[in-house]
């Protein structure tokens, strides 16, 4: 009885670590080459700018974005699966992984336009050192102390990105529209201005 209850545990155990591994294992690396994806991304300058800086902050940045984080993103939308992004699923639809790769390694590139800093308090202690009585991590203990992102880890950058985006995005984890289980959780703890706090914040860092 002993034995199987702790087995249970045991298996119960391994299940939670092979899903945290199974979120931060980098999909496989196929190497991509950054000439062929500026010919194939001419689909997504419209709307991400040429080299992946925007006109308006209605789209995101994707311009020195870590290319492991741009990969994922877009085999999630190729699976339909990030939410009702109907635009950016039908954009991913068709391309290879090959493409991905490429396309990827094209944006990643490129540098990325920096936003002005914003002198955000609030912002700045949620980015440092998180809400420790909401039990809120510090951003910056996976998205660096500079918003750099982690491209090993598939941390994306933040610092740089429109801060209207970073806030719709944390908002769209919080309501469950766009699902992964870290982010969800940490989102989910934070109330309107924690939220545009951290994202003005995150948004100026360089
Ligand atoms: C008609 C406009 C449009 C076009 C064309 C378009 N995108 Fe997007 N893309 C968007 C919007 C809007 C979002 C933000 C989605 C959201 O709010 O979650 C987005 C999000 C993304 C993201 C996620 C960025 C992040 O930080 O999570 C990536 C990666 C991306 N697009 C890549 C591409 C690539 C590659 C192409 C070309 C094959 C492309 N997009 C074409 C509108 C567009
Ligand atoms: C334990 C690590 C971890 C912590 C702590 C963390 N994040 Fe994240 N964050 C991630 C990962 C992993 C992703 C990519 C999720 C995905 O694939 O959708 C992410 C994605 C994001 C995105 C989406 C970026 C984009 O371009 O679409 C935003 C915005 C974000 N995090 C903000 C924050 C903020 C603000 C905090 C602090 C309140 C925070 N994160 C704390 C790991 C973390």
């Amino acid at each position: 009885m002993k034995k199987n209850t702790m087995m249970a545990f045991g298996l119960a155990i391994s299940f939670v670590v092979a899903q945290a591994l199974a979120e931060q294992t980098p999909p496989a690396q196929i190497l991509g080459v950054a000439a062929a994806g500026k010919t194939k991304s001419e689909a997504c300058g419209g709307c991400h700018g040429a080299d992946g800086n925007p006109a308006a902050p209605v789209f995101p940045k994707l311009a020195g974005q870590h290319s492991s984080y741009l990969t994922k993103q877009l085999r999630v939308f190729r699976s339909q699966k990030r939410g009702d992004q109907t635009v950016m699923n039908a954009m991913a639809e068709s391309l290879t992984d090959q493409d991905i790769a490429d396309i990827s390694a094209w944006f990643a590139s490129n540098k990325l336009k920096p936003e002005p800093a914003e002198k955000n308090e609030l912002g700045q202690k949620i980015f440092r050192t998180g809400i420790p009585a909401k039990a809120v991590p510090a951003c910056a203990a996976c998205h660096g102390p500079k918003g750099e992102g982690n491209p090993s880890s598939v941390y994306p950058v933040l610092g740089g990105q429109y801060s209207s985006y970073i806030a719709k995005t944390l908002h769209d984890y919080k309501s469950g529209e766009r699902s992964h289980e870290i982010m969800q959780a940490v989102a989910s703890r934070l109330s309107d201005d924690e939220i545009n706090a951290a994202a003005d914040y995150a948004s100026g860092m360089q």
